[in-house]
């Protein structure tokens, strides 16, 4: 059965709010193991360089999609650190040819969010990677709407200083659901 790890880091809960709708929308594709990750979860390598924790599971998915909220303009460090511990699964280009895609999450609609987006990209093409974007137009800017931000590397959310029951609202859980029912089709289309 194909797949998908979703790998998420998030210091209060609402980028995980959004991984668990990524996580809904892979699922929803029948055949799709979709299993969710957290940054948390994968932690450095021992002194004999081996990787413990949840990272065997990398391994074995046929797409990882990385999340993080966008803090002070960049990627949240929490992720940054899995990416760094992941340059020992880039010396042996293990990671090569999976599908991989992006989301964030942060306090603005603007935020510098895209660089977050771009900074998860660029570490996915460090990899050998197969990149899939969101490939839904927007419907509006309304908390109701879909890809209400325009962002089309990558799914984005936007949370007010609420808790994660509250926000980001319903078109940004939508659209990451739709978002991850799009990875778990590519896959399906990649693995056949
Ligand atoms: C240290 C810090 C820096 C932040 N910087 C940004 C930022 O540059 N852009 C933005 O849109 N939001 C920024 N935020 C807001 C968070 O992205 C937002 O609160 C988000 O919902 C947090 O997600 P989390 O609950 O998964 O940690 C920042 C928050 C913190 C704590």
């Amino acid at each position: 059965m194909p797949k998908i790890a979703i790998v998420y880091y998030s210091g209060f809960g609402h980028t995980k709010a959004v991984a668990e709708h990524v996580q809904k929308g892979a699922a929803s594709i029948a055949g799709i193991d979709a299993v969710l990750i957290s940054a948390d979860d994968l932690p450095e390598a021992d002194a004999d360089r081996n990787l413990g924790g949840r990272w065997n599971e990398l391994s074995e998915a046929d797409a990882i999609v990385f999340g993080a909220p966008t803090y002070m303009g960049s990627m949240a460090a929490g992720l940054k650190r899995v990416f760094e511990t992941a340059s020992a699964v880039w010396f042996q280009q293990g990671w090569k040819d999976k599908i991989a895609a992006g989301f964030t999450n942060g306090g603005s609609t603007s935020g510098d969010k895209v660089n977050t987006l771009q900074d998860i990209w660029h570490n996915c093409m460090q990899h050998g990677m197969v990149w899939v974007g969101v490939g839904d137009l927007s419907n509006g800017n309304t908390p109701e709407s879909i890809n209400r931000m325009g962002s089309f590397s990558g799914a984005m959310a936007q949370s007010d200083n609420a808790s994660p029951e509250e926000t980001p609202p319903a078109g940004d859980r939508e659209t990451a659901e739709r978002f991850g029912a799009r990875i778990a089709e590519a896959v399906v289309r990649w693995s056949a």
